[in-house]
Parts: C-alpha cells; sequence; structure tokens
C-alpha cells in the first residue's frame, strides 16, 4: 500500500559482508551497518572488524583492512570507495552514479517497494481504549496516534494488522456513574447536549465529592454494578445510554484525527463485550491450578512472587479489569490463531499491570513471551498537573484541538479551514511521534507549532515549499512527469549539501523497515525532520529554476523526491500533506 522506491543498498552491503565474513574465519556473525552523522565518515560504516577481531584474536586494524580488500575484489557496483579508520571501522562511500539511479527511482516511482519483511506475520494492536462516560483524556489521544502509527509502519512492511479499540464500557465505574445518574442527573438534558460526556463527567464528579461525605453510596454503586452485570434491565438501559453518548464524543475526535479501529465493524471490542466470556477463562485458571484464595478473593500467584499476586475475582464475585483483559486475549488467540502477536498501547503507569498479565497467559500457555508487547508512553504535563477524573481537573481534548486548529490558522495569511485543520491535528501528532513513547511531554504551544524546527508545521511546511517549486516549474517549461530523465550524470557535478540530500533519500526505505521492526515511530520521525533540513540547507543556498537545463532538472528531481518522501513519510505517521501552506 505504501510505495517506496528506494534502493536498499544497505541490505546489500550486509549481505556482502556475510558472504566475506567466513573466509576471514570471523563466524556466526550478524553485521552492522551504520549510517554516520557525520558524512565525511562514509555513507555506511560497520564493526564487523571490531566484533570479529574478538572472536578470531586478529587486531581489528588488521582485519578491518582484510575486510576491506575482499570486498573490493567483489568490485560491489554500488560502492565508490572504503576506508579504514581506528580502531577498525569500515566506511563505505557509495557512487554518484548509485546516488542518482536512487533518486530517478524516487521520482519515477517505479522502483523497489519497502522490503516486505512482515509478510505473513499477523498483529492485533490495540491503541486508544477510552472509557463510557469519562474524558477522552490526553493519555488517550497519545495512545490513539502512537498505536496509529506503529499500525501503519507494520502494515506499511507487511504484517497483516487487526487495530483494535479496548473500550472501559464495563465495571464497577458504572454502578457509580447509573447511581449519580439516577440521583442527580437529568437525562433529557444529557441526551440534547452537544458535549453528554461534561455532564457526565460532572456527575461522576459529583459522586466521588458525596461519596466521601457518605460512604455508604459506594454500597449503593456497588448494588448497580451488580444489577449491571446480572442484566438488570433498568441498569442496561442507562449503561447503554452512557455508551451511546460517550460514541458521540468518540466518533468526533476519531474524525478529527483521522484514525479508525477494523474490529467489530471499526468499534472495538470494549470491556463490556467481554462479560460472558470471562467464566471459562477462570474455570481454566483453576483447573491448570492457578488461582489461589484469600481472604475471598481469588489471585493469581507468581512463581518466586516475581510479580505482586493478580487479583482475578473480588470477594463479592465481581470480576475486575484483568479478568476482561485475560478474556480478551483468549479470544483474539482463538479467533486470530496461537502465532498471533498482541499490542497494546497503553501509558506507562500500566506497566507492571502488563507485566502481570503477560505472565498469566504464559503460565496458562496460550502465548510465548515475544508475542505480548506492551508499548507504553508518557505523561503529557501541563505546568505539573496531571490530569485526573476524579478531582475534576480535566483538560478537554476537544479543546486542545480547536486551540491547536486556531493557532494554526494564523501561522500564514490565508490558512484554508482545511488546511489549518492539517496542521493542527499534525502539530499534536508530531509533538507525540518525534521522540520516544515511553518519554514525558511537557507540553508547550510554541514547541509545537514552530516553523524553525522539529514540528510538525515545519515538516509540512517543507513539504508545500517543494510542491510549490514545482508548480512554477511547470510554467517554465517543466514537465513533472518526466522529470530525472532530462539531465545525464555527467553533467552534474555534485555540490556537498546535494550529495547529503541524496544520501538521505536513500535511507527511506530502510528506515521505516527498522521503525516497524522496533514499534518506534520516532525513527521515522528523525529521519524526516534530518531530510528536510538537508532539502531546506540546499533550496536556501542553490537556486534552482534559474540555471541551465541538466542542472535545473536534477535540482527539481531532488525537489520532486524530497516531497514524495516527506509526504509518504508522514502519512505513515498519520499526518496530512496539505499541497499549500
Ligand atoms: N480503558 C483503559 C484506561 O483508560 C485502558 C485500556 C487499555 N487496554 C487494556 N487491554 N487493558 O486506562
Amino acid at each position: 500500500m505504501y510505495n517506496c522506491f528506494a534502493m536498499n543498498t544497505k541490505q546489500q552491503l550486509v549481505s556482502e559482508l556475510r558472504e566475506v565474513a567466513p573466509s576471514l574465519g570471523i563466524k556466526d556473525i550478524n553485521p552492522q551497518v551504520e549510517y554516520p552523522a557525520d558524512s565525511s565518515h562514509g555513507d555506511y560504516s560497520t564493526n564487523i572488524a571490531l566484533i570479529g577481531g574478538k572472536s578470531t584474536g586478529k587486531n581489528p586494524m588488521d582485519l578491518a583492512l582484510e575486510i576491506k580488500e575482499k570486498l573490493e575484489e567483489r568490485k560491489i557496483a554500488f560502492l565508490e570507495k572504503i576506508e579504514v579508520v581506528k580502531p577498525g571501522f569500515i566506511n563505505c562511500w557509495i557512487t554518484k552514479e548509485e546516488l542518482l539511479n536512487n533518486l530517478i527511482n524516487i521520482v519515477k516511482g517505479d522502483g523497489e517497494i519497502i522490503p516486505q519483511n512482515g509478510e505473513g506475520r499477523e498483529v492485533v494492536i490495540e491503541y486508544s481504549s477510552p472509557n463510557i462516560a469519562k474524558p477522552f483524556t490526553i493519555g488517550h489521544l497519545r495512545s490513539t496516534i502512537i498505536g496509529d502509527a506503529v499500525a501503519n509502519l507494520l502494515e506499511a512492511i507487511g504484517w497483516k494488522v487487526h487495530r483494535d479499540n479496548h473500550l472501559g464500557d464495563w465495571g464497577t465505574q458504572f454502578g457509580k456513574q447509573i447511581y449519580a445518574i439516577k440521583t442527580w442527573g437529568n437525562e433529557e438534558e444529557i441526551e440534547n447536549s452537544e458535549h453528554p460526556m461534561k455532564i457526565l463527567v460532572d456527575l461522576y464528579v459529583k459522586f466521588h465529592e458525596e461519596a466521601e461525605k457518605n460512604p455508604k453510596l459506594e454500597d449503593e454503586a456497588r448494588e448497580w454494578f451488580k444489577k449491571l452485570e446480572n442484566g438488570d434491565e433498568e441498569a442496561r438501559r442507562l449503561w447503554q445510554k452512557c455508551v451511546d453518548w460517550s460514541w458521540k464524543e468518540f466518533d468526533r475526535i476519531y474524525n478529527e484525527l483521522g484514525v479508525r479501529f477494523t474490529e467489530n465493524d471499526g468499534k472495538g471490542y470494549g470491556e463490556s463485550f467481554f462479560d460472558d466470556k470471562m467464566a471459562p477463562v477462570v474455570s481454566e485458571l483453576e483447573e491448570k491450578g492457578l488461582l489461589k484464595e484469600s481472604e475471598g478473593a481469588k489471585l493469581v500467584f507468581f512463581p518466586q512472587d516475581k510479580y505482586p499476586p493478580l487479583m482475578i475475582m473480588k470477594k463479592d464475585g465481581t470480576t475486575l479489569y484483568a479478568t476482561r483483559d485475560l478474556a480478551t486475549d483468549k479470544f483474539r488467540v482463538d479467533q486470530y490463531g496461537k502465532d498471533i502477536t498482541i499490542i497494546n498501547e497503553v501509558g506507562s503507569e500500566q506497566s507492571l499491570y502488563f507485566q502481570q498479565l503477560f505472565e498469566t497467559e504464559q503460565l496458562l500457555g496460550w502465548v510465548k513471551k515475544e508475542q505480548r508487547i506492551h508499548i507504553k508512553h508518557g505523561l503529557y504535563r501541563f505546568k505539573d498537573e496531571r490530569m485526573s477524573t476524579r478531582t475534576g481537573n480535566v483538560v478537554w481534548l476537544d479543546d486542545v484541538l480547536e486551540e491547536a486548529v486556531d493557532r494554526a490558522k494564523k501561522l500564514g495569511e490565508d490558512v484554508s479551514n482545511e488546511t489549518a485543520k492539517a496542521v493542527g491535528v499534525g502539530a499534536i501528532k508530531w509533538n507525540d511521534l518525534k521522540r520516544e513513547a515511553k518519554q514525558d511531554i511537557l507540553f508547550d504551544w510554541d514547541d509545537l507549532l514552530t516553523m524553525q524546527g522539529n514540528s510538525g508545521p515545519y515538516l509540512q511546511y517543507t513539504f508545500a515549499r517543494t510542491q510549490s517549486i514545482l508548480r512554477k516549474a511547470e510554467t517554465v517549461n517543466f514537465k513533472s512527469d518526466s522529470i530525472g530523465f532530462k539531465f545525464q550524470s555527467s553533467e552534474i557535478t555534485l555540490q556537498s549539501e546535494e550529495r547529503d540530500l541524496l544520501r538521505l533519500l536513500t535511507r527511506f526505505a530502510d528506515t521505516v523497515g527498522e521503525a516497524a521492526e522496533k514499534y518506534a515511530p520516532q525513527l521515522v520521525a528523525s529521519y524526516l525532520f534530518d531530510l528536510a533540513q538537508a532539502y531546506n540547507l540546499f533550496y536556501q543556498k542553490f537556486p534552482i529554476l534559474k540555471k541551465e537545463e541538466s542542472v535545473r532538472n536534477f535540482r527539481l528531481s531532488l525537489t520532486a523526491a524530497t516531497g514524495q518522501v516527506i509526504k509518504q513519510g508522514l502519512s505513515l505517521l498519520g499526518i496530512e500533506s496539505p499541497e499549500r501552506m
């Protein structure tokens, strides 16, 4: 689906090294090839001689020279020069021809696609997972953005991807919610409100305030939840209302973010779906001797007390979050097969819980360790305050999205509404994806929307710049469908900024592959940022249109290729690329 046209010369170099290594006595090695940050160290660098030096007992410098000689004997067409530097690194340079071929392939759009290393693999990736009748928090926003990007990346390298949303639509909080609606709420008012969630959250907050004064309310709430679990009609009716009211909000948010799910007709399988699927799981735990009773409750204890015990059933016989998660994963394994990979994108505050869950699933014999993955994200901080539903200290996501769009409008003279939306939403997404998910984020509007640095708008602006140049080129008789054909390699003397840009363009496919394998969208973001910076440096220094034909066509090709890669990369991150800004 996401075509990429870059030649993967790095993979080729790795396989050359793999062939050369045994003849020099280096065995069982997985050669590492890196991209040196500094172009004076070449386009590729490998430490194979340093690693091989240890296993063979040879001096790494000598070994590096031997490897260099072997590589040179093989006359690898895409390599121009090989150099050995202390303490034994081997640096390699790509030929100008290869760099230009790659450029032409990207522009022509019929080169290689992203290596489909994930073919045959299948994954359920679960993200977003907000709670019914509670606000869609910034944590859910992060999960939505990161989960969607990882899903896109896995799809791009050939995985079969199921996108799931584990809605929090079941649990004791519904006892509280139902009690609150019945005691203080007005259904008609909620029904007709633009923002039913705001009213529901106020009611929920009120419940907690009142329960502080009168702990009996907690019992009332427990009663209502029991009724709900037992199928009581009134309890079910109000619960369904809460679900419908909440979806009004969620639908709006997912539309705005351009995010979708594939499971259960696009709604995802929420916790309530597993209500009747928990009993068999509890029995299985029981049969496999994994449940122990303690003070009336049932828990899983872990070998050597590796983790604290995980509660599966409360002493009043009600189930928990964990019980529903187990039923969920059992369902996934049954549905998609025992080799399925299951990923949960959930905040890092649930790390211990997921370790307990994964361990339990392994003890049950459902999955192997490597099949269960928790992608965790850090917190958003707004002047140090952590958001919580309970205190009513809530930051409404709608407000954040609205403000982002408003601010995006002010970035240009006449930014259309559609563009402002793409830029505002893009800014929020980029801010999340430009760093490792597990890091906390200090939320700062100026940072988010800066045109000077590492921001979504900066990337989108660079893309729009490439498109504007190409549009102008057409008025000087340059046909974009034939870019890349009209210059001869011999007529081009590469400037160092041009060469830097060309070497970055060779890395795209490989970067996407690595980002997917590591579930690390930030690798794509940081690559795109490097590319945009390299392009802007080039653009500031060299005229494009006011040059003789061959140079002009070459520079237009660079422009077209950069635009194409930025657009494709941003789309993997779930970010749009407006044509004009
Ligand atoms: N609804 C939960 C929350 O808001 C997140 C669910 C995460 N996924 C899971 N399978 N437990 O905290």
